[in-house]
């Protein structure tokens, strides 16, 4: 899925940017008006665009669920050719004020979503987000720089200067650090899974699971913790409190709500882990997708097992982060 709808955008659109260009230079914004845009304005652009755009464009809805390209995938095509930051916010602007599928650059994108749905901005408030887009290594989906190099046979190098920690909220924070965690855990099983199978990428968990959270929790000096109301290692038990987040996560679930990271106070932070295709060889049903030596060597690690007889798209457990 991912591959098809990355293809289409960055394959169709090469046509359609050229053509645009020619026909709009006169909306140029000079450069003169963007160079007034102090460095804390500009910062005031990541909170714009995630109060105005993430509700679609956000780098961390499941590709599933998505109503929109994450806002990547718009930099990158928005800046496929060389440009100045004043061409950059005037092509953004000029598309947020009317979207319009004759000036798309992500046709693709169009076919998949639709067409991004009009609604009122201010101008300046693009013109903020834009440049904070242009100026920023703004946050990236797990998967695009994979993607990117699929289709474009070239490495996705995003121009501009790290995000300061002092422009994030705590809870981006905590869920960089979630993030990380996941990534890093996912990513090792994965390559065991293919190389070796569910038998011995299980075996892999069992030993690695715990010390890879905790090498991320140390990397940070913050604890982070994956947790469930129906573990696999009984010392992955989920507590009273985890245990109500749990079930407030499984009630939006059911209730058909998209669930997401949240920060519980100033120093707590929960994230939902759920299944997918996956993840059932080892937490699906045995005799179905579990398969029979699977389940032997689960009996054999984990005599106490709770985690098996999921589904797809259910609450397999949460990431616990406790800042400091
Ligand atoms: C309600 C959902 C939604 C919101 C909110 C939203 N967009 Fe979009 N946007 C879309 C969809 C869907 C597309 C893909 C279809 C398209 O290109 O029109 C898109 C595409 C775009 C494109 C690429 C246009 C192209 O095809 O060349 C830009 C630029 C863009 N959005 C900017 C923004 C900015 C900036 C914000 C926040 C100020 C924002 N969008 C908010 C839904 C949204
Ligand atoms: C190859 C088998 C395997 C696959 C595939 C697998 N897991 Fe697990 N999972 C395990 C094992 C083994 C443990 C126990 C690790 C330990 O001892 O700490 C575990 C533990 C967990 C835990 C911690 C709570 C607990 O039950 O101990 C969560 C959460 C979890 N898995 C989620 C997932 C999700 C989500 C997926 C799919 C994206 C997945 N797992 C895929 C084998 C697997």
């Amino acid at each position: 899925m991912k591959n098809l709808y990355l293809g289409i955008l960055f394959s169709a659109t090469a046509i359609v940017s050229c053509n645009q260009q020619n026909g709009k230079k006169g909306e140029v914004i000079p450069e003169d008006n963007i160079v007034k845009l102090s460095e804390s304005e500009t910062l005031e652009g990541f909170g714009l665009m995630k109060t105005n755009c993430y509700a679609c464009h956000n780098p961390v809805t499941p590709e599933s669920e998505r109503v929109a390209p994450p806002m990547i995938a718009i930099k990158a095509r928005y800046l496929a050719q060389q440009k100045t930051k004043g061409e950059f916010i005037a092509e953004i602007w000029n598309y947020v004020q009317k979207p319009d599928s004759s000036k798309s650059k992500l046709p693709g994108a169009v076919q998949r979503y639709g067409l991004m749905p009009y609604q009122s901005f201010h101008q300046k408030d693009i013109e903020k987000i834009a440049a904070f887009i242009y100026d920023y290594k703004i946050p990236e989906p797990e998967w695009f720089k994979e993607h990117y190099k699929k289709q474009m046979n070239a490495e996705f190098n995003q121009n501009g200067k790290p995000i300061p920690a002092s422009a994030k909220t705590k809870e981006e924070i905590a869920m960089d650090y979630a993030l990380e965690t996941k990534q890093l855990l996912g990513k090792n099983l994965q390559k065991k899974l293919k190389e070796e199978g569910a038998e011995k990428a299980l075996e892999f968990c069992n030993v690695e699971a715990i010390p890879l959270t905790k090498s991320v929790s140390d990397k940070y000096k913050v604890a982070i913790k994956r947790v469930s109301d129906q573990p696999r290692n009984p010392r992955n038990l989920a507590n009273a409190e985890e245990l109500k987040i749990i079930n407030k996560y499984k009630a939006d679930l059911v209730a058909g709500k998209s669930v997401k990271g949240m920060m519980l106070n100033d120093h707590q932070f929960y994230m939902p882990i759920t299944t997918n295709t996956m993840c059932l060889q080892c937490h699906g049903t045995v005799g179905k997708e579990i398969k029979p030596n699977v389940a032997a060597e689960i009996k054999k690690l984990y005599p106490k097992d709770k985690a098996t007889g999921y589904q797809e798209n259910q609450l397999r457990g949460i990431f616990s982060v406790t800042m400091k």
